[in-house]
């Protein structure tokens, strides 16, 4: 599955993803620029925010508890469609989804 990037500045980057991976994961493995993922991936350290653009929100899944939580303490502001990238799971279904970085994530 593809997954494009759009950073803050708007610059645009998609890369192919693995099934099962995480979006955090991905980032990392292609040095997309803009998520951290300090905490591989554990849900602890929130500096993996993204946005997830409005037309794939209903297909990412739900946030879990400890998500929500970890949502109130990103560094850039909490909006609705913020999700931790790290809790956001590949599969086919989520080829072409969009997801926004924050300006910052510490
Ligand atoms: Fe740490 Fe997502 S990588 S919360």
């Amino acid at each position: 599955p593809s997954i494009t990037f759009i950073h803050h500045d708007t610059r645009a980057e998609t890369v192919s993803a693995n099934d099962g991976d995480s979006a955090m994961y991905t980032a990392l493995l292609h040095g997309v620029d803009g998520i951290t993922g300090e905490c591989g991936g554990g849900a602890v350290c929130a500096t993996c925010h993204v946005y997830v653009d409005d037309n794939w929100l209903g297909k990412v899944g739900t946030v879990g508890a400890d998500e929500d939580e970890l949502l109130e303490g990103v560094a850039s502001e909490r909006l609705p469609n913020s999700r931790l990238s790290c809790q956001i799971k590949i599969t086919e279904a989520l080829d072409g989804l969009v997801l926004r970085l924050p300006e910052r994530q510490v």
